[in-house]
């Protein structure tokens, strides 16, 4: 897993938005980017947002598949995973709406429906880049603890903890859905390309797991130490209980001066 830690959260999520940049850039003709929403990955899309606007970074051929969708909320309702969606980044960028994919929480047959954003995800040949968020109790997506490492999109329970984490955006706990459709960490694991985002210090304890600590169904997101190429990017209050956090920060500046090497090699001949 490569390892990034950032002075804080608008570095974190400037490092994560020239990431994604670069790979959009690297594959201008067919890019298929993973989303997640909740409050991490908000300064990645303001970020992305500026680009498109600033320097303009193109996403009239990008596809979107998002991780999940709560089940019984309509896309207009203000706390979907739709909504989210397009009030933080869709609207504000040049997607085509025909591109964009979340899973529909209103239909009829949802087993079906999962089934078929599975097909979905294959048809347009997988997924380049998954960004992902972590949740306290340690999923991704809405994989919560004992989830099967190799399960694909459908429904799950939520968990107590994550009904009362997601609270925060409801009036009252009853209001937030018990059940999400949710990509499975088999599907998670087909993306060329896993971006793991995390901040503050809440998420510290469950990161340090999560990346170091044993792979588990506990922690599911600890499935992506097996995953070809994780990259986490972090802010300094997430990273503070990692093992090898000075490791990490080695290997990343000497990465950067090879990097440097490389490079001016490069233009001396
Ligand atoms: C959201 C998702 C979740 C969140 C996680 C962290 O699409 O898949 O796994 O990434 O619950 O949420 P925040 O960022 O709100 O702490």
């Amino acid at each position: 897993m490569e390892i990034y830690i950032k002075k804080n959260y608008e570095e974190m999520s400037r490092k994560a938005a020239e990431i994604v940049a670069e790979e959009m850039r690297k594959r201008k003709n067919h890019f298929v980017l993973g989303l997640a929403t909740g409050s991490t990955p908000i300064g990645l899309y303001k970020e992305l947002i500026r680009m498109h606007q600033e320097e303009g970074l193109d996403f009239s051929r990008v596809i979107t598949f998002n991780l999940d969708e709560y089940c019984g909320l309509s896309p207009d309702h203000e706390q979907s995973y739709h909504y989210f969606m397009f009030e933080n980044f869709f609207k504000h960028i040049n997607i085509d709406k025909k591109n964009i994919h979340i899973p529909d929480g209103m239909a009829r047959d949802l087993d079906a429906h999962c089934r078929e954003y599975e097909k979905m995800i294959a048809d347009n040949r997988g997924i380049d880049l998954q960004v992902l968020g972590i949740g306290g109790d340690g999923h991704i997506a809405f994989n919560e603890p004992g989830s099967s490492l190799s399960s694909r999109t459908r429904v799950k329970t939520l968990t107590q903890q994550t009904v009362e984490d997601n609270s925060r955006f409801f009036k009252t706990i009853e209001e937030v859905p018990k059940y999400a459709i949710t990509m499975g960490i088999g599907t998670i694991m087909e993306a060329k390309i896993c971006l793991l985002l995390v901040n503050g210090d809440k998420k510290a304890e469950v990161f340090a797991k999560a990346v170091e600590g044993p792979m588990t169904t506990e922690v599911t997101a600890s499935m992506l130490q097996t995953h070809p190429r994780t990259i986490a990017v972090v802010d300094e209050e997430a990273a503070a209980k990692l093992k090898r956090k000075d490791y990490y920060k080695h290997v990343e500046k000497m990465a950067g001066l090879l990097k440097k090497r490389v490079n001016e090699k490069g233009k001396n001949g």
